[in-house]
């Protein structure tokens, strides 16, 4: 059936907001052209333009709250529940634009095919409702089955289910409310962040996914091959034969750290958000085998404060924007049928609060060392200077130092961390059993380390030095060691040679941040399709 008329149905008085949808479903200009384009075309007469009407994101309507009927409502969704009485039926339709269902009532005579799941069109009168759930109902006049569903076999229900049981229909997951909210807070959260960055004139560039190189050295890349490379074959013995695809070993990258730095060295401070993949066999909520790392790089920049002021003030501004948005306030009032398996409400307030908060403090590892030592009969495993901080630490750090803002942890001895870090230098950094390195470690309550940066070392000959004695070259002389064949890190060397600033940088696993900012208690259920050890779904 063909809409009637648009706008005859709203009244004079109608709202502003009224007045505005009903411009908005005037047929756009350009729908305007193509037709006189076809009436020019064709030699036949013009047909009469058929209205267009949009359909309305229900986000809009459930805040829509006219004063008389409007008519000819149209309205896209997924039938989460119906409920029947003879006459009537009552359904409730979701379209991922807001954690509240809408309430549509259908004569029972037009609901055939509205089973739960089913994709429709609904067309009808929004009018003030009588019931308390909403101020306002979707009366319908017109039904339109756009997907069907078989409700018997459909495996998302309205109904509590664990994210467990979500987590084996990654297909399927994205359909439920809580996982739509966290479609919608990742996407918002990307907009802020690429506002941010353009209003400081980073410039965001889009460094390669397959490398010559681990990045962070700890051993955690997955290698790649094609599908019909078959090692232990004549001339494919490996996969840096001269036979296999590549000519040398490649990888999935760990960090686009290195290839940033080059980037960094042409149109100065850069950005990403990219993916990143890591072979860790680490079973734990924090850990992703692939995942978001939001990665920056500063040119001429000696100072790693800094570096710790763009992580601290882009978070700021993150949370900044994101707080008063209708994303977080429904992830903040949610109902508790929506928030089980999340932190608790209040808490998750806490941590957008923390974010907010200006003077995040900063600790060196050596301080952070001293205050674990004062309590280390909390920790199971004893804090000692020269040893990496195990989780239990860090929490404590990011429990009492930092109570609800995030605290930079920064110089961590030299031994524990990447091979690209500048040494520490100036009053305290003489004794050689101590060395440490210009980095950070961002830590948040729960969840730990969110984000990791450093100075990088730009000179040329400490580089070399510092690469010979961790073993990824040879010698200072020779850049390229045996096995990586020339093509591991000698480019990377090589960005010393001609003209290389003081610059730092830091990346912030972006999952983690997200998982943070939710309240959802592990990265797995804040992917859409999550990768760890031992499982990757679809
Ligand atoms: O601390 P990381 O290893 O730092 C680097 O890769 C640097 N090259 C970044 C840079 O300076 N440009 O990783 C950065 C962040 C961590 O702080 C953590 O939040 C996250 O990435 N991360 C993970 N997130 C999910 N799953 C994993 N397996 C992660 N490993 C690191
Ligand atoms: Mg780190």
């Amino acid at each position: 059936m063909r809409p009637s008329v648009l706008g005859s149905a709203m009244r004079p008085s109608a709202s502003p907001l009224v007045s505005r949808i009903s411009m908005l479903s005037r047929p756009s200009h350009s729908s305007r052209r193509c037709l006189s384009h076809q009436a020019t075309a064709t030699p036949a007469p013009a047909p009469a333009p058929i209205p267009v009407q949009p359909a309305r994101a229900i986000s809009q309507l459930l805040k829509w709250k006219p004063e008389q009927n409007v008519d000819n409502v149209v309205v896209h969704g997924y039938v989460r529940s119906v409920r029947g009485l003879k006459a009537w039926r009552f359904v409730s339709l979701a379209d991922g634009s807001s954690l509240d269902p809408l309430q549509a009532v259908i004569e029972s005579g037009l609901a055939e095919g509205l089973t739960v799941g089913a994709a429709v069109r609904l067309t009808g009168s929004w009018v003030a409702s009588p019931g308390a759930a909403q101020s306002h109902e979707l009366q319908v006049r017109e039904v339109k089955v756009l997907g069907s569903s078989d409700a018997k076999t459909f495996p998302i229900q309205k109904k509590y289910q664990t994210p467990e049981y979500l987590r084996t229909l990654p297909h399927l997951r994205p359909r439920t409310p809580l996982n739509a909210l966290l479609l919608r807070l990742r996407s918002e959260a990307v907009t802020s962040l690429t506002q941010f960055f353009a209003r400081q004139d980073f410039v965001q560039t889009h460094p390669p996914i397959i490398t010559s190189s681990d990045c962070e050295g700890a051993g955690e890349v997955f290698t790649l091959n094609p599908a019909n490379y078959t090692a232990g074959q004549p001339g494919k013995e490996s996969a840096d034969s001269q036979d296999s695809f590549f000519r040398s070993k490649k990888y999935l990258t760990v960090s686009t750290q290195l290839h940033l730095e080059a980037l960094a060295q042409s149109v100065g401070n850069v950005w990403t958000l990219s993916p990143v993949f890591r072979a860790e066999q680490s079973d734990t909520s924090r850990h992703l085998s692939e995942f978001y790392m939001l990665e920056a790089e500063m040119s001429f920049v000696d100072d790693m404060n800094s570096v710790m002021d763009l992580a601290e003030d882009m978070m700021r501004q993150l949370g900044t924007d994101l707080y008063q948005s209708d994303t977080v306030k429904s992830l903040l009032t949610r109902t508790p049928h929506f928030g089980q398996d999340l932190a608790p409400a209040e808490e998750v307030d806490r941590r957008w609060q923390g974010l907010m908060q200006p003077d995040w403090p900063r600790i060196t590892y050596t301080e952070a060392i001293d205050i674990l030592k004062q309590h280390e009969d909390k920790f199971e495993h004893k804090p000692v200077w020269g040893a990496g901080l195990q989780s239990e630490h860090e929490k404590f750090i990011a429990s009492t130092v930092g109570k609800d803002r995030p605290v930079f942890v920064t110089n961590y001895p030299r031994d524990i961390k990447a091979f690209y870090m500048r040494p520490t230098r100036g009053p305290g950094s003489e004794d050689p059993s101590r060395v440490t390195v210009d980095c950070f470690d961002l830590l948040v309550p729960e969840l730990c380390e969110i984000a990791g940066g450093s100075m990088r070392e730009h000179q040329l000959e400490p580089l070399l030095d510092i690469m010979t004695r961790q073993g990824i070259i040879k010698s200072p002389s020779e850049t390229a060691s045996e096995d990586d064949s020339g093509n591991g890190l000698q480019w990377y060397a090589d960005l010393r040679r001609w003209g290389c600033p003081p610059h730092g940088g830091f990346g912030l696993g972006f999952d983690r941040l997200l998982s943070y900012l939710s309240g959802v208690q592990t990265v797995r259920d804040i992917v859409s399709f999550p990768r760890w050890y031992g499982r990757c779904d679809c």
